[in-house]
């Protein structure tokens, strides 16, 4: 026996019937980002990994700390892509999305990888759904509509997969002017206080003071209470901006709460920036990220364009998904054929039991209905196979019912054995099956 290999740390197979579950979730939202008018993009799982770092910023942890870079045979270094964001925006530029109808949205969903930490919620391949709305004209009303479109967009998203108890948190990080003075401001007030930040914060106090604020360690916590505040260095368009957007989310209902502190780990954002978490995830809870980026279209080369979007990290919202839309998203398992066989006994009509019970499986088929062939295998493991594949019922074909032009059907809900005319049998499972969806869907 050869050395058994597994899977990567960070790593991991989905299978089914989970992977069913992970369909399901991705087909809610194909149908909720289309109600929107946002279509599908598939980038590269590699990019050049200039793009990344200048996208996602040198100073940002992903860059400095998390990114699986690689040399390749032609010497150039590219990088799997830790996050979507800024492969979209170098395909709306390098296509010339700028000469489409503003604006261009566009949705995605995929693997990204990050050579973080393993621990429960972090993987270093994990799977976001994101969205991205680009635009190089403000829609009517303005920019912040469309932080307004995006967030609705994903708060219906989350409703319908059957969330009720999620709130958003929001904050504004302002526009590039307003940060500028606040930075200025935060330094002066960090700079004498250096000697008692961790080596982290003293290093992000050159390339990213802002993400100080970020801190999870409860002596910078305490230094940062008496720090000057980013909403008092805003200024009149950034205040404006973050009022409409609030505005406009109460009036829709999205839970939304003010979070001061969050400033995000990326650095395109300008203005507003969001999280959800989930109190069912423990310490890795953020189960969507997101924000606007006013300034990265013309960073990767393009026209002055407006960017807002978000991501959710798909394995983590797998993790919390409510009981019941799990339950939904499971199909019913297929029906499960099996034949009587006798050796000893002379098969009918030149046609013996297995073939039949193909036949009918291929019948059944092409009228739709999901349907395993398990040939003459013994009671106990034909129970066994309909447990595990949650099949809502075993056919038996036997001679008996050969002769006799019948199936002898048993369903699995109540255990319930009858006969069924071989002609009606397709009538018979769709009313089955529509009745068993029916309930589950109750
Ligand atoms: P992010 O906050 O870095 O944002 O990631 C978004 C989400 O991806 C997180 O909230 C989390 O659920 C999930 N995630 C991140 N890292 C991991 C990991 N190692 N394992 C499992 N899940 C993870 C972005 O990626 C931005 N591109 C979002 C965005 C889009 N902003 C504007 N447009």
């Amino acid at each position: 026996m050869g050395k058994r290999i597994q899977a990567v740390k960070g790593t991991r197979d989905l299978l089914p019937p989970e992977t069913a579950v992970w369909a399901a979730v991705e087909a809610t939202a194909r149908r909720v980002f289309a109600l929107y008018g946002f279509g599908e993009i598939r980038t590269p799982i590699f990019e050049e990994t200039e793009l990344f770092a200048r996208g996602v910023g040198e100073s940002s942890d992903i860059v400095s700390k998390e990114m699986y870079n690689f040399t390749d045979r032609g010497g150039r270094s590219l990088t799997l892509r830790p996050e979507n964001t800024a492969s979209v925006v170098r395909a709306y530029v390098e296509h010339g999305m700028h000469s489409l109808p503003q604006p261009v949205k566009l949705f995605y969903i995929g693997p990204q990888f990050r050579a973080e930490k393993p621990q429960k919620g972090r993987y270093r391949q994990f799977s976001q759904i994101g969205a991205e709305w680009i635009g190089t004209r403000a829609t009517a009303g303005g920019n912040p509509r469309a932080d307004v479109e995006v967030l609705l967009m994903l708060w219906r998203f989350l409703g319908d997969l059957g969330f009720s108890d999620l709130v958003v948190q929001i904050n504004t990080v302002g526009d590039a002017e307003s940060r500028a003075n606040y930075r200025a401001a935060l330094v002066a007030y960090l700079e004498p206080l250096a000697e008692q930040l961790s080596e982290d914060s003293r290093r992000r106090l050159v390339t990213n003071p802002l993400r100080i604020l970020d801190s999870k360690s409860p002596a910078e916590q305490a230094l940062l209470e008496g720090a000057p505040k980013l909403v008092d260095h805003l200024n009149e368009a950034s205040r404006g901006h973050f009022r409409t957007v609030l505005g406009e989310l109460q009036k829709a209902q999205v839970r939304t709460e003010v979070s001061p502190r969050l400033v995000r780990g990326l650095d395109y954002y300008t203005n507003t920036v969001f999280e959800i978490v989930s109190a069912g995830l423990g310490a890795q809870n953020a189960i969507c990220g997101g924000g606007a980026y006013e300034g990265l279209v013309e960073e990767l080369g393009g026209q002055p364009a407006y960017g807002v979007g978000f991501a959710i990290g798909e394995d983590r919202l797998l993790d919390v998904l409510p009981a019941a839309t799990r339950a939904r998203a499971l199909p019913p398992g297929p029906v499960i054929v099996r034949a009587l066989f006798d050796a000893k006994r002379t098969p009918v009509e030149a046609l013996s039991t297995p073939e039949a019970a193909t036949q009918l499986a291929e019948e059944l088929r092409t009228a739709g209905i999901a349907a395993v062939d398990v040939g003459a295998e013994s009671p106990a493991r034909t129970f066994a196979h309909a447990d595990h594949l949650r099949a809502p019922a075993i056919l038996v074909l036997g001679e008996d019912e050969l002769i006799n032009g019948t199936v002898t059907v048993r369903t699995t809900g109540d255990r319930a054995q009858r006969v069924v005319e071989r002609a009606q049998i397709v009538p018979y499972l769709k009313q089955l099956l529509l009745s068993l969806s029916l309930e589950v869907k109750s």
